[in-house]
């Protein structure tokens, strides 16, 4: 069964408390699960993380690509102003997607660029905890 890891950057360990008008009702736990089973029904083997720290990022993103595993990662506010999870996701060797909870795009403008997308395969946003849902399928049809 092949491995793919979901990756989430800072605040989403907050899930199911932080601005639920913005993230939903489903706790971080509930996201694990969701992407476990999702990747149960796709055959793959989903290992999910969280973390607050850039450099502990940085490190399973060297850590997948020394190992070529294919990563769906949630930057959070690393999204819009980390070089240094740009710079490692370059070095990825398998498909990256890149997921939000909430659409980016249409709130407060800092949000709007992200520094992760030129690198990656592709981005999904906008559709709540469906958005791991669906970057797990584009992975499987990749
Ligand atoms: C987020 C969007 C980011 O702008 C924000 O900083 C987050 C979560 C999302 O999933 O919608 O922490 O990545």
């Amino acid at each position: 069964m092949s491995v793919v890891w979901v990756l989430n950057g800072p605040n989403l360990g907050r899930l199911g408390s932080r601005e639920p008008d913005v993230y939903g009702s489903v706790d971080y736990a509930g996201l694990v699960t969701v992407c476990q089973e999702t990747g149960k029904e796709l055959g793959f083997d989903v290992e999910v993380r969280q973390t607050d720290d850039e450099a502990e990022l940085v490190g399973w993103l060297h850590a997948a690509a020394d190992d070529a595993i294919p990563v769906v990662l949630n930057p959070a506010a690393f999204t819009h102003y980390s070089y240094a999870v740009r710079d490692a996701c370059a070095q990825l060797r398998a498909p990256l997607i890149e997921v939000h909870i909430s659409n980016p795009a249409t709130r407060e403008s800092f949000r709007h660029n992200s520094v992760i997308a030129g690198v990656a395969t592709g981005t999904i946003a906008g559709f709540g905890i469906n958005s791991y849902r669906l970057a797990l399928a584009a992975l499987a049809r990749l």
